[in-house]
């Protein structure tokens, strides 16, 4: 049987192993949550642009590439992040050149969303919705439809290198007013 007063004696290397144990999980759990807060804090930073932090700005050609007054459709991957996830969407846009500046819309309907066509057509060509039949001119204005609006515009700029360059956005449905969804 062992002395109690031995056991009460408490053991330096035991003690400091805990210490070194305690401190250890104690590091580990800060590199974590820095690592967390750091994340967060970029993510929210690259959250509404998806980029370079002054927008969502995505290549979609140069300026030969778009015929003087012929919409021409361009397919862009969007990719925005909300804090550690990212998000990666296929978009259309369509882009009206008029001499060496072009317009930019969204080819989502501002009605519920669907995808709008340009329709080549004797009468009068026009964007065109198949879901609840909303068409719009090649301005973008509304001839008739469901929808409260016409197109939703985007902005683009020109690079050095002559690549147009749109900032994609996201609008609200159904209102008449261009809002923008954050
Ligand atoms: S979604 Fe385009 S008209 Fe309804």
């Amino acid at each position: 049987m062992s002395d109690p007063e031995t056991q009460m004696v408490p053991n330096p290397e035991r003690r400091n192993l805990l210490i070194f144990a305690i401190a250890l999980i104690g590091a580990g759990i800060s590199g974590v949550m820095g690592y967390a807060i750091f994340g967060y804090a970029v993510g929210q930073a690259l959250k509404a642009d998806g980029t370079s932090g002054d927008g969502n700005w995505i290549g979609i050609g140069k300026l030969d590439d778009f015929s003087e007054g012929v919409p021409t459709q361009k397919n862009i991957t969007v990719t925005t992040h909300d804090g550690w996830v990212n998000h990666r969407s296929e978009e259309a846009v369509w882009v009206v050149r008029n001499t060496d500046k072009v317009t930019v819309f969204t080819a989502t309907c501002p009605h519920l969303g669907c995808k709008v066509n340009w329709q080549e057509q004797a009468a009068q060509s026009c964007f065109y919705c198949p879901c609840h039949a909303s068409s719009f001119n090649v301005n973008g204005t509304l001839i008739k439809g469901a929808a409260a609006r016409g197109l939703d515009t985007l902005d683009w700029r020109r690079q050095a290198d002559g690549m147009i360059q749109v900032n994609f956005k996201r609008f609200k449905a159904i209102v008449a007013e261009k809002v923008e969804l954050l």
